[in-house]
Parts: structure tokens; sequence; C-alpha cells
């Protein structure tokens, strides 16, 4: 069994990102399954805590389940041609302290996708996303993209697919990416 991770860089409660991500799991092939964790509850980064606290719990709980998983879907939103904040900053945690990289994110299997209201759906994003990844020492899947654009078109009210294209690119990004996983963990 393939157990993946997701997370969402979005908090609002409507996000496009997080919708596109329950239903991911929804979509998950034949002996695989994505369990959807959330950044929300993450503090922003401060060394000084970090120094005199360590690790707060949630970001420590966070680490474990990515360090657990045989691979991790990113799903990000776009802010200002970029990683939303809150989504880096959850990130920078995770990397904490940095002797853990390796374990947490060390040639882990990671996907990235997104979704946008505007035309290019997270193109931006994902780029940025790659010298982030590359420094974790992660396994970045290439094999497919997804980026849905016109957000506002591609779901119901309740967050399910309504565009039958968009899901039939989600269902064939997951297996692609699950098969990567697999061949990369036997
Ligand atoms: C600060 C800010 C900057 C944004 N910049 C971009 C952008 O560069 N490109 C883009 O496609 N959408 C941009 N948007 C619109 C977001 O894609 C949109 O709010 C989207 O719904 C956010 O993802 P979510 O639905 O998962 O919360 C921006 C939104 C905010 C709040």
């Amino acid at each position: 069994m393939a157990k993946l991770v997701g997370i969402s860089g979005s908090l609002r409660q409507g996000s496009y990102n997080s919708a596109l991500l329950r239903n991911a799991a929804g979509l998950m092939p034949e002996g695989s399954e994505l369990v959807v964790d959330t950044i929300r509850g993450i503090p922003l980064y401060d060394g000084d805590v970090e120094t005199a606290e360590g690790i707060p719990e949630r970001v420590a709980a966070l680490k474990e389940a990515i360090a657990a998983a045989d691979g991790l879907l990113l799903v990000t939103p776009e802010y200002n041609n970029s990683i939303p904040g809150v989504f880096k900053n959850a990130i920078d945690w995770l990397s904490r302290p940095p002797a853990d990289i390796k374990r947490v994110f060390g040639d882990k299997p990671v996907a990235l996708i997104g979704a946008s209201p505007g035309g290019f759906g997270t193109i931006l994003s994902q780029n940025a996303w790659l010298p982030v990844l590359r420094t974790l020492g992660a396994d970045l899947w290439s094999g497919g993209r997804l980026m849905v654009s016109r957000a506002q078109t591609v779901f119901n009210q309740d967050g399910t697919l309504a565009d039958q294209k968009i899901e039939e690119q989600l269902k064939t990004y997951l297996e692609g990416f699950v098969a990567h996983v697999r061949a990369a963990r036997p």
C-alpha cells in the first residue's frame, strides 16, 4: 500500500486548492492512499521561539506524518506569481532543525499541483517551489503536470469537481505519481 500525505497551501475555507486536494484523495489508484493533512496551526517561524521552546507540537506532528509517508503531494496556490507566505512558512518550520531535513524530505517523492482562478493555473508558483524542493533534497516527480486554471468554473459549490476533463487529468496525474512512488519505494 503506497501511503501519501497531501497538504494544501491555503487556509481559506472555500479554497480551490484544498478542494483539489480532497478530490485527489478520492481519486487515488487502487492500493494507494492519500491522507489529507493541513498547515493549520503552524505558527509564524520565529528563531527565538525555536531556540527557547524547540519545534512546535503541530510542526513536529506534520514532520512525522511526512517522514512516515511514501510520498508527499503539495497543492499550491499562487500569490503574486510565487509561493503563498503561509505555505512557505510551513515548509520552513518543517525544515527545522536542519539535521532532520534528510529524514523528513531526503529523496522523498514529491508532487506539485495547484489551482487558480486565473488563466495560468499556478505555473509560476509551481516553478517557485523548484529551488525549495531541490534545497530540501526531495525527489520532485516531474513526469506530469497539473495546473488548474479558471478554478471558479471547475468546482461545484460543495468542492467536488464539476469539470470531467480536470477529473481525468487529476486521476492520470495521480496514477503517474503513485507509479513513481512504487518504483522509488518498492
Ligand atoms: C495576495 C494574493 C496574491 C495573488 N496573486 C495571484 C497570482 O499571482 N496569480 C494567480 O493566479 N492568482 C493570484 N491570486 C488569486 C489566488 O489564486 C486566489 O485567491 C485563489 O483562490 C487562492 O487559492 P485558494 O482558493 O486555494 O485559497 C492572489 C491572491 C492573493 C490573496
